[in-house]
């Protein structure tokens, strides 16, 4: 039985790293191969929105052919079987949380496979690649069609919900992430203040490793189903 009642869970890329995507600060990861002010902001997109575009053409379309790992699997075990609340905030945009079964999910970096219109604000699912000339199909408009995701200097999403939850909580897990963005990288100052145990699941020591009240580090895919079997099973 578990001493924990209410758990919010962070997690980052390295957790879909071993379902075959790129994480962002690894040697040979994604900003090694691209200029954060070239692709991921919203100067960029009005400078230059084919280079953009192409960008998350290529993200969208590896997101497309992967598939969960025992990890996403074990989390998803997690929210099911826990006797209290699980809460999983991912700075992730690919759907992997949601396809192995996870549901109280909050993609504060928004989502790979939604598309945003700037002109009038309207959100769809989107599973093709983007271009410049794509019209909105509810305002009619061309030009702003853009993945729907948080880009550098944008506030990311659901922000209020999720910092009443780490206010509430009592274990704050954060899983593959290098602690190198914020908001998120400061959640884990929050959920301490709050008095949650907090714990890093991690290949390696995260930035923010002094702050963590425990840690295991080791992949994702073997130390994550044995951090949730513990939960659940003492
Ligand atoms: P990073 O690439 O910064 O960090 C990934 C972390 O995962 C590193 O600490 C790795 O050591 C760890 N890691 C790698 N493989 C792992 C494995 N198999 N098991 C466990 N851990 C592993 O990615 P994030 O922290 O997610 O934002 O990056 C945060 C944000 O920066 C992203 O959401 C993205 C990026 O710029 C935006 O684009 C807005």
């Amino acid at each position: 039985m578990s001493a924990f009642e209410r758990i919010v869970i962070l997690t980052g890329a390295g957790l879909s790293a071993e379902s075959g995507l790129s994480t962002f600060r690894d040697k040979g990861g994604i900003w090694a191969r691209h200029r954060i002010e070239d692709v991921a902001t919203p100067e960029a997109f009005a400078r230059d929105p084919e280079t953009v575009l192409e960008f998350y053409n290529q993200r969208r379309r590896g997101a497309r052919g992967v598939t969960p790992n025992a990890a996403h699997q074990a989390l998803a075990r997690l929210e099911a079987e826990f006797a209290g609340s699980v809460m999983t905030v991912t700075q992730n945009i690919d759907p992997l949380h949601e396809q192995a079964g996870t549901r109280n999910l909050v993609h504060m970096h928004g989502e790979i496979l939604k598309v945003l219109c700037t002109h009038c604000g309207a959100r769809a699912p989107w599973n093709e690649d983007l271009t410049v000339d794509l019209a909105c199909r509810r305002c009619g408009n061309t030009g702003g069609m853009r993945p729907d995701i948080v880009w550098f200097g944008e506030m990311p999403y659901q922000m209020d919900r999720i910092y009443a939850a780490l206010t509430e909580c009592d274990l704050f897990l954060s899983i593959g992430t290098s602690g190198n963005v914020y908001p998120a990288a400061g959640f884990v100052a929050e959920a301490r203040a709050a008095g949650a145990h907090t714990v890093e699941l991690n290949l390696e020591p995260s930035e923010g490793i002094s702050l963590f009240a425990e840690a295991i580090h080791g992949k994702a895919t073997k130390v994550v189903p044995a951090y949730v079997d513990r939960l659940l099973h003492g």
